[in-house]
């Protein structure tokens, strides 16, 4: 168990409790100005998209493949920073994690 901090497309914060091994796409779908995760985690849509405060994002595995392509035909996309959520994997190393949801497109 533990805790990661999420900003909003309206500037809300919340504080969200998860387990290791949840994906990250799923309790940001229920955020009222959370991600739309319209493909529903099947890394084809960019909806997912959050903005990962640096030092979090280098606990990360490295983004490639399908999701690098993706992000980086976003408008917002930040190098070493950007992620797809429905790609990132909750574990006991991320407690604390904070990112934010990247602008609509
Ligand atoms: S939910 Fe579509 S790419 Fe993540």
């Amino acid at each position: 168990m533990g805790k990661i901090h999420v900003t909003d497309r309206e500037g809300g914060q919340h504080e969200i409790e998860l387990n290791a091994g949840d994906n990250l796409m799923e309790p940001l779908r229920e955020l009222d100005a959370g991600i739309e995760a319209l493909c529903g985690g099947m890394c084809s849509c960019a909806t997912c998209h959050i903005i990962v405060a640096s030092e979090w994002a280098a606990k990360l595995e490295p983004v490639e493949g399908d999701e690098l392509e993706l992000l980086e035909e976003t408008e917002s996309y930040q190098d070493g920073q950007s992620r797809l959520s429905c790609q990132v994997t909750f574990s006991d190393e991320l407690d604390g994690m904070s990112f934010e949801i990247a602008p609509e497109e």
